[in-house]
């Protein structure tokens, strides 16, 4: 059997959720990774949103290397230093301050599932519907598909838990839907898994007008967005407004799986004792590694590096000229380069083949999401690696 080529092995024994690998990845550093046989890769896509420090950070590898050998797992009937460390720090970064709570999960559908319930606890009257984006993606647990605004997706599954409908990403949508009968709106900020979609100027803040005034709670979903990657802590910083409750997951943990529920005001006194919980949530090991992770990019302001390569990159696709480019979307290090026709896979595959890991979100999509550490020499690179993909189109 292990004489077999590793995509023979791959196909025989991984359940057949997803398509299949583009590479056979052994080893990474920075900014870069290689696969089996040798070949570089410039890795513009960070495992999709979450290699923040890119790879093997020595600062990350430290901290897993010290906490794993001090002490790894507790259960939630114990506490650890880097649990509180880490709560506290994203009571903090969140804006949530001292009225904050945060609930720790393992990835970004927990974070979701334990928002769900968040939303279901905000019952007082007849208010008992949750509203979401068309288009949005949430996850893939049951709780997390039927938030996601992507009915293929839920299709196979039904039922999903009930009372989530789904409306346009317009003001107009939201000014005619939002109620006291609204339990919760769920958003993201930029819809990453739909091609990096921008919500129209002043969603946001209409959002949160309307939420303020009829109780319902605003829940952020800044799985992909959040920790720095569009050039501030979280997307909604750009739109100076604070959530009722916001996820986290990704980025936080750089590589290792956390997620996070963190409340607001209010949202903090919904959930009582006995309600949730997660055998792994938050155990020493990854909030270690989280506070390590966040600590590097306060101490080097790598929000503010998000900002100013985000801009560069734009700059650099545009300045291609090609005829195959429409524009380019969102915020920081997680744009989208949208094409002027269906060619999203075969860019993907030239690119891949030129060195350069990026990602077709959808037919006529490119995702590009680095590592928040991309400095001059690896945007020089993506210029060269990925006007050569272009080119051979
Ligand atoms: C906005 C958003 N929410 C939720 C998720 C689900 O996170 P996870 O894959 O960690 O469960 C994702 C993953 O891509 C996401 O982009």
């Amino acid at each position: 059997m292990t004489d077999q080529p590793w995509q023979n092995r791959f196909a025989d024994s991984m359940m057949r959720t997803f398509s299949p690998p583009l590479a056979m990845l052994v080893r990474g550093e920075g900014c870069y990774v290689w696969d089996e046989l040798g070949t570089q890769y410039l890795d513009f896509l960070a495992g999709i949103a979450v290699n923040s420090l890119g790879h093997a950070h020595p600062e990350v590898v430290a901290a897993v290397t010290k906490q794993i050998s001090t002490i790894s797992h507790v259960s939630n009937y114990f506490a650890t230093p880097p649990q509180i460390e880490l709560a506290e720090r994203l009571k903090r970064i969140t804006g949530a301050g001292d009225e904050g709570r945060v609930y720790f999960c393992n990835s970004g559908a927990e974070a979701n599932e334990a928002a769900f319930k968040l939303a279901r606890l905000n019952n007082t009257g007849h208010r008992n519907r949750i509203i979401s984006l068309h288009d949005s993606f949430h996850g893939r647990t049951m709780g997390a598909l039927a938030l996601s605004g992507k009915p293929h997706m839920r299709e196979a599954f039904e039922p999903v838990p009930g009372g989530v409908e789904h409306i346009d990403s317009t003001i107009k949508a939201l000014e005619a839907t939002i109620d006291n009968t609204v339990a919760a709106l769920f958003l993201e900020p930029v819809k990453g898994e739909a091609g990096v979609i921008d919500l129209p100027d002043g969603f946001l803040k209409r959002a949160r007008e309307l939420c303020t005034e009829h109780g319902v709670l605003l829940i952020i979903d800044e799985i992909q967005t959040g920790i720095a990657r569009t050039g501030a802590w979280f997307a909604y910083n750009h739109a100076e407004i604070l959530p009722d409750a916001v996820t986290i997951a990704k980025g936080m943990g750089g590589g290792v799986p956390i997620g996070a529920l963190v409340t607001f005001g209010w949202a903090s006194d919904l959930f009582r004792r006995g309600q949730h919980g997660s055998t792994f949530a938050g155990n020493p090991l990854v909030t270690a590694t989280a506070n390590a992770v966040l600590g590097v990019i306060e101490r080097d302001d790598l929000a503010a590096n998000a900002f100013r390569r985000g801009q560069q990159l734009r700059e650099i696709i545009l300045g291609f000229h090609s005829p195959l480019i429409e524009e380019v979307r969102g915020r920081g290090l997680l744009l989208g380069v949208g094409l002027t026709e269906p060619v999203a896979l075969k860019l993907g595959a030239a690119a891949l083949a030129n060195g350069l890991i990026v990602n077709a979100a959808n037919e006529t999509s490119i995702r590009i999401a680095p590592p928040l550490i991309v400095g001059d020499a690896e945007i020089a690179d993506f210029q060269v690696r990925f006007g050569r993909a272009l080119a051979s189109l």
